[in-house]
Order: C-alpha cells, then sequence, then structure tokens
C-alpha cells in the first residue's frame, strides 16, 4: 500500500455540520472562494502528511495511548489567515481539555519521531478555502459543539476536491462532572456553612 495523507481531527456531529454550512453559505466571500464540503467540516488536531503504512500504525498507536476527557465548544467567532486564504471560526475561550487533548497528541507524535508544525496548535474548524481578502464578520451565535471522540483521517486528493475518510475513532473519557451549584442556606450562598 502506498503512503496517505493523513491527520487527527475533531469532527462535528451531522447537525452541526448542517448548521456550519449554513452559516458559511451566509458570508459574502470574495469570487475565488471555496466552501468545505459539510461533509468535509472538521477541527485539525495534527497534520501528519504523507504517511507508509508502517508510519501510520506508528501514528494510531500513539493515539490509542492518549487520555483525554471530553469537552463542549463553543463555536463563536471567525476569523481569516491571508497566507494559507483560510476564513475559519473557532470558540473565543476554547476549553482546556481542547488544548490538553491536543498536546497529549502532539506529545505522543513527537515522542515517536513526527515531525509536527512548529507553529502549534491552533484550534480552527476552515468554513471556506482561496479566501484572499475578506472582512471578516464579527463573529456568530455561538454554536455547541459537544466532542467525545477524536479521528484519524484520510485526505484522498481528487478531481473535484479532496475527500477525507475517517480510518479509525478514538473515544474520550466522559466529561468532567459540572460541578454542582452551591447550596443557598438560609443565610443565601455567603453565608458560612463550615466545613
Ligand atoms: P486548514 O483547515 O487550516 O486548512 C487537512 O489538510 C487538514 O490539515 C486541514 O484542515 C488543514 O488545515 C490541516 N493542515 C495543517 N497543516 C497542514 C499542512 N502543512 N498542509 C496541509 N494541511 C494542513
Amino acid at each position: 500500500m502506498s503512503a496517505r495523507r493523513l491527520f487527527f481531527a475533531l469532527r462535528p456531529p451531522g447537525a452541526l455540520r448542517r448548521r456550519l454550512a449554513g452559516l458559511a453559505r451566509e458570508l459574502r466571500l470574495p469570487p475565488r472562494a471555496r466552501r468545505v464540503p459539510e461533509g468535509n467540516l472538521h477541527l485539525t488536531l495534527a497534520f501528519l502528511g504523507a504517511l507508509d503504512p508502517a508510519r501510520s500504525a506508528l501514528a494510531e498507536e500513539a493515539a490509542r495511548g492518549v487520555r483525554g476527557r471530553g469537552f463542549v465548544l463553543e463555536l463563536d467567532r471567525f476569523g481569516h489567515w491571508p497566507r494559507p486564504r483560510v476564513l475559519w471560526t473557532a470558540p473565543t475561550r476554547p476549553p482546556e481539555a481542547l488544548a490538553g487533548l491536543a498536546g497529549a497528541l502532539r506529545a505522543a507524535l513527537a515522542g515517536r519521531g513526527f515531525p509536527l508544525d512548529a507553529r502549534g496548535f491552533v484550534p480552527h474548524l476552515t468554513l471556506a478555502r482561496d479566501v484572499t481578502k475578506m472582512r471578516v464578520p464579527q463573529g456568530h451565535p455561538p454554536l455547541r459543539w459537544p466532542a467525545d471522540a477524536f479521528h484519524l483521517v484520510e485526505s484522498e486528493t481528487r478531481p473535484e476536491g479532496a475527500r477525507y475518510r475517517l480510518l479509525r475513532t478514538f473515544a474520550l473519557d466522559l466529561p468532567e462532572p459540572a460541578r454542582p451549584p452551591p447550596v443557598a442556606g438560609p443565610g443565601g450562598p455567603g453565608s458560612a456553612a463550615g466545613g
């Protein structure tokens, strides 16, 4: 088997992908821009490049050793990078668990000799490519994304564009339980309850 172009990513659930595609359709993009097809929407955790089967097995092994809890992302802001020419959405306040997951995965990969982008992990979900110049809207109503797994994805280049295929899924542990709200005693939440 020949080398495959691979990356690790989070994939939004179908209903959220539909909403994201709708969001992208509402944007006034420059003429040559291409919206990412709904089925391809993802958030990259680590880009690997072309790997032969042995290296790809090693990348999988690295991912299997990564422990992380699920988390919720709230995508709410647009951004544009003129050089890769991508328009993206991202959370204004990414949960720590996201950076933790990307960090653990990238460390596990680096430990196995995978060269990773020195710029580090900048969470973003690309909505459109070939966006040369654009007045980027400030933000959008928050879109909630509960993430409970990440994936090893193959990018196939086709005449009609990239096609992504999920090769493996790695489940995340249950999210941190939400802290129960403080019990308001007779004196209200500020009253000393002792203990
Ligand atoms: P992007 O969304 O910002 O374009 C598959 O190509 C995915 O890996 C894309 O989401 C792309 O990010 C990301 N990626 C990161 N580094 C890359 C690189 N050097 N070449 C191609 N894609 C890269």
